[in-house]
């Protein structure tokens, strides 16, 4: 059967589980329930019911982020993280005026360069961290 590709928001306990699954950093379910919704955009691939693919955009319209690209390891390599990228990106151009600032924060480039994204001239990324990192 065909993957299923939606403009839909994952439930939370699914979204925690592909996080994981894909190799992100866990999230508590609670916190997720509470900010899934807030999303300005989002994709799910999901093969029969279950989800195995998703994407989202958070922001305001001014600043939006690319975040929880991720493919369920059993379905990698097969096309749908491009998919998944384009149909985020067709929101962009479609939505989100030029003067945005569009940005994410990449464990890997090479999919993201396909879209445009390069690293920032004049800036430079940085993050807080507020709890350990695990041991891999
Ligand atoms: C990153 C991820 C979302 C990509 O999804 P995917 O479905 O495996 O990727 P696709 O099959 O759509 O491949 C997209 C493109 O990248 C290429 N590609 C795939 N794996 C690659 C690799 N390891 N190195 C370089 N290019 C690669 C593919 O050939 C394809 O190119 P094309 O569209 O020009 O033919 C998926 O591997 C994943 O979930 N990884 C773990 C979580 C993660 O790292 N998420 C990103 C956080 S920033």
């Amino acid at each position: 059967m065909p993957h299923t590709i939606e403009h839909a928001v994952p439930a939370a306990v699914e979204y925690c589980e592909l996080r994981v699954a894909a190799g992100l950093s866990p999230m508590d379910e609670g916190a997720a329930a509470d900010a899934l919704p807030r999303s300005l955009f989002a994709v799910t691939v999901r093969d029969g019911g279950r989800l195995v693919g998703m994407g989202r955009l958070v922001g305001d319209g001014l600043h939006v982020q690319v975040v929880d690209i991720a493919v369920h390891p059993g379905h990698q390599g097969r096309g749908l993280g491009r998919q998944v990228m384009e149909h985020i990106m067709d929101f962009v151009h479609r939505e989100i005026p030029e003067c945005a600032v569009v940005s994410l924060l990449a464990d890997i480039d090479w999919l993201y360069q396909k879209f445009g994204f390069d690293l920032p001239r004049r800036s430079v990324g940085m993050m807080l961290r507020r709890r350990p990192v695990p041991k891999q």
